[in-house]
C-alpha cells in the first residue's frame, strides 16, 4: 500500500480516483451504505447428510421428467458472500448478501483484495460477479500468531476474521489482512454472450482474471456427486482454506430456468453440509478449575488433537454429574468434536478400548490451590464450590474479570499475565493493577519494554473507561452488564448506586429483590468498600456515563433502548461479552423473551424455551453468525422471521 501511495504521488497521471490509494484511510463512514441488489442474493438449502442429498437429486430428476441432467459440484467455501459489480468494465460497488435483497456497500474494503480486479478487459455494459470473501488459513494462523506476540486478542476462525476485515472503517487494515476471493457466479448482466451452462460461465469469469477454484467438477451421474461430496470431508483441511461443506449445481442453465426457486432458495442447488468432525483422543487427566465465585468446574486435559481446524487440547465438562453421566475416566481414549464450530466437546469413551485399570473420577475434595481450600456441593445442587475467600484462584479470576472484554475491557491482561502478576506479588487485586508501572511489568514472561508499557497503557486507559462497566468488573452476583447499565442510568455514578437503599434499587426497572440484596450485601462488605476506595484513589473514574470521543468504547448506539435476549453460546464472546457488546450499543440484554424484545440471538445449545415463547411472541430470531453484523447495523435480517 505504500509503495502504491509513493508511487501516486510521483506520477500522479496515473493515479485514478478509484485506486485503493485514494480510498484507503480515507475519512471512516459512519456505517456501510446499504446497496440494493439488483438480483437477491438468495442462500441455499442444506442436506445434512447423503440421504438428504439423494433425496434432492432425485426431485431434481423427477422435476425435469427424466431429462439426463449434468451437477457441478463446488466446494462451500466458509467466507462471505459478495456480489461486485463492474460498470463499463469499471468496479463500482462491492456489497456484502445482508438480507438478500440490500447489502451493505464494502467497496472500499473491497479494492484491497488483490484477487478482485478492479478493470475488466472487454466487458459487458453491466456485470454483477458473486463469490465468495474468504481469509486463507496461513494468514489467519500468521495473523494470530502476531496477536499472541503483542497480547492482543486471537481471531477466532477464519470466516469471522474475513468478515470483521471487511467491516473495517478504515481501509488499510482490510488490506493487511489478505483476504481473498473465489468466484462463483453471474449475479445481475446487460450484455456480453449468453452461456448455456455453469461451467461455461465459470471460464467467462475466470477469463476476466477472476480466481475460480480449482476443485470444481462436472459429474454425470448422481452416484459420483456422492462420492464427490464423501472424498471432500477427507480433504476439507488440506486445501489451505476452511469449506464446510460441498455445493451441487444444476449445470444447464435452461434446466434451472425450469426448475426455479423456492420463497428462499433455487430448486437447482444445495448445499451439503459437512458432519462435525469427531477425533478420539486420549483423555490425560480430569482437573477442575476455580471460576471468581468459587464455582468449580471439571475440564479434561487431552492429549493435544486436531479437531475443525485448530488444536483442542481441553475441554469442559461442566460438573460432576457430567462427569458421571459420560462415565469419562483418565487413560480413556475419547471422542472429541466441536460443538457450534467453536467450542470444544468430549462426547464420551470408546469403551472398547479402555484400559484395565480405568478408574472412575471423583470430584476432588480439596483445591490444588496452596491454600488446599475446601470443596463443597450442597444437596440440591449441580455445582460444586470452592468456599475459601482467600482463594489465589478466585483472586486470579475475579482479575480477570475485571480486565475482560465484558467488563474494564483491558487489552493484552490474559490468564497468564494475572497469574504472573500475582505470583510475584505486583498485584493482589483489582485496585493493585493501578499502581503498576512498565519497569514492574518489564520482564515478565512475554513482556519486553514495549509490550509492557503497552499493557501500563491500556490499564490506563481503562481508569476513563464506562461507570457501567466499573459496575459489572466487581463480579457481584446477578450483577451483569445490563443491570449494571439501568443501574447506572439511574443513579449516574457507581457511588450512588452503593448509596441506595435496597429499597430504593429493587424500585427501579428491570433490578428485582435478588439483584437489590446482592448489590447491598456487596457493599456492606467491609473489604469491598475500601476496594472502591482504592480504586478511585488510583484514579478509576466511577461516573463516566458518556465515552470520551474518540475513545475505543465509541460504539454506534445501533440498538438504543433495545432489548436483545442472547441464548446459547455466540462465537468469539461470553454470556457478559455478548451482554455488554449489545449495551455498549445502547441496548439492554434481559435473561427472558417478552412481549418487549427486540430480537432473540440463538447460539449454540440454545434453550429451547426461549426458542418456544420467541416463536409464539413472533420475536424475530438472530444467528450466531449474523450477531456481529446484526450489532454494528441494529437491522434485524429480513429473513428472520
Ligand atoms: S452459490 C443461489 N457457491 O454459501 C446460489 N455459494 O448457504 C447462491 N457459498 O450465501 C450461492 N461457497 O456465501 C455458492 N461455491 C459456492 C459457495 C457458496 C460458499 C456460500 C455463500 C452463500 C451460502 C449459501
Amino acid at each position: 500500500m505504500s509503495e502504491l501511495r509513493d508511487l501516486e504521488e510521483q506520477f500522479p497521471q496515473y493515479a485514478e480516483a478509484t485506486s485503493p490509494g485514494k480510498t484507503v484511510g480515507g475519512a471512516p463512514s459512519a456505517t456501510f451504505a446499504p446497496v440494493q441488489h439488483a438480483i437477491p442474493m438468495t442462500s441455499l438449502d442444506n442436506a445434512m447428510d447423503v440421504d438428504e442429498l439423494r433425496a434432492w437429486g432425485d426431485r431434481v430428476q423427477r422435476s425435469l421428467d427424466g431429462q439426463p441432467v449434468r451437477f457441478v459440484c463446488e466446494l462451500k467455501i466458509d467466507g462471505l458472500a459478495m456480489s461486485i459489480r463492474y460498470v463499463d468494465g469499471e468496479m463500482v460497488t462491492a456489497a456484502t448478501r445482508g438480507d438478500g435483497r440490500v447489502g451493505e456497500d464494502v467497496t472500499a474494503n473491497v479494492r484491497t483484495i488483490s484477487a478482485i480486479p478492479q478493470h475488466l478487459v472487454d466487458a459487458p455494459p453491466v456485470m454483477e460477479v458473486r463469490g465468495e470473501v474468504y481469509m486463507p488459513r496461513a494468514v489467519f494462523d500468521a495473523l494470530n500468531a502476531e496477536a499472541a506476540q503483542n497480547g492482543s486478542r486471537a481471531l477466532v476462525n477464519p470466516r469471522n476474521a474475513a468478515a470483521g476485515s471487511l467491516r473495517q472503517k478504515d481501509s488499510s487494515v482490510t488490506a493487511r489482512r489478505k483476504l481473498a476471493f473465489w468466484a462463483y457466479q453471474i449475479g445481475d448482466r446487460q450484455g456480453g454472450p449468453q452461456h448455456t451452462t455453469h461451467e461455461e460461465t465459470l471460464a467467462y469469469i475466470a477469463d476476466f482474471g477472476f480466481p475460480v477454484n480449482p476443485e470444481v467438477t462436472v459429474f454425470d451421474s448422481f452416484d459420483e456427486v456422492v462420492e464427490f461430496c464423501e472424498a471432500a470431508i477427507g480433504r476439507r483441511h488440506d486445501l489451505g482454506y476452511d469449506v464446510d461443506g460441498v455445493v451441487i449445481k444444476v449445470d444447464d442453465l435452461g434446466q434451472r430456468d425450469e426448475l426455479g426457486f423456492t420463497s428462499r432458495a433455487p430448486r437447482w442447488a444445495i448445499a451439503f453440509k459437512f458432519p462435525p468432525e469427531e477425533r478420539t483422543t486420549t483423555l490425560l487427566d480430569i482437573r477442575v478449575s476455580v471460576g471468581r465465585t468459587g464455582r468449580t468446574t471439571p475440564y479434561a486435559v487431552l492429549e493435544p488433537v486436531f479437531v475443525d481446524g485448530s488444536t483442542v487440547s481441553m475441554a469442559t465438562l461442566h460438573n460432576e454429574d457430567q462427569v458421571r453421566i459420560k462415565d469419562v475416566r483418565p487413560g480413556d481414549t475419547v471422542i472429541v468434536r466441536k460443538a457450534g464450530d467453536v467450542i470444544p466437546e468430549v462426547v464420551g469413551p470408546v469403551l472398547s478400548e479402555r484400559p484395565a485399570n480405568a478408574m472412575p473420577w471423583s470430584f476432588p475434595q480439596h483445591c490444588e490451590c496452596p491454600l488446599r481450600s475446601e470443596f463443597v456441593r450442597l444437596d440440591g445442587e449441580a455445582d460444586t464450590r470452592c468456599v475459601e475467600s482467600k482463594c489465589p484462584f478466585q483472586r486470579d479470576q475475579k482479575i480477570m474479570y475485571w480486565a475482560s472484554r465484558g467488563a474494564m475491557d483491558i487489552e493484552g491482561l490474559g490468564e497468564r499475565t494475572v497469574v504472573q502478576l500475582t505470583e510475584r506479588e505486583l498485584v493482589s487485586d483489582i485496585a493493585g493493577l493501578y499502581q503498576l508501572s512498565a519497569d514492574d511489568v518489564e520482564g515478565l514472561e512475554g513482556f519486553a519494554r514495549p509490550s509492557a508499557e503497552k499493557l501500563v497503557a491500556a490499564i490506563d486507559e481503562s481508569r476513563r473507561q464506562l461507570a457501567w462497566r466499573v459496575l459489572t468488573g466487581f463480579g457481584i452476583k446477578h450483577l451483569g452488564p445490563t443491570v449494571a447499565q439501568s443501574l447506572i442510568s439511574e443513579y449516574g455514578s457507581v457511588r450512588t448506586v452503593f448509596a441506595a437503599s435496597e429499597e430504593e434499587l429493587s424500585s427501579v426497572d428491570g433490578i428485582g429483590e435478588v439483584i437489590a440484596q446482592s448489590v447491598a450485601r456487596w457493599w456492606q462488605n467491609p473489604v469491598n468498600r475500601d476496594l472502591v476506595d482504592r480504586l478511585e484513589a488510583g484514579g478509576v473514574g466511577l461516573d463516566n456515563v458518556e465515552a470520551p470521543p474518540g475513545d475505543g468504547e465509541g460504539y454506534e448506539q445501533t440498538l438504543t433502548d433495545r432489548a436483545v435476549v442472547i441464548t446459547g453460546t455466540v462465537p468469539g464472546y461470553n454470556r457478559e461479552e455478548a451482554a455488554a457488546a449489545v449495551v455498549a450499543r445502547g441496548g439492554t440484554s434481559p435473561g427472558s423473551v417478552s412481549k418487549k424484545t427486540y430480537a432473540l440471538v440463538v447460539g449454540e445449545g440454545a434453550g429451547a424455551s426461549k426458542l418456544t415463547k420467541a416463536e409464539t411472541l413472533g420475536v424475530p430470531m438472530i444467528n450466531a453468525d449474523e450477531f456481529e453484523a446484526f450489532l454494528e447495523s441494529g437491522q434485524l435480517p429480513s429473513t428472520s422471521n
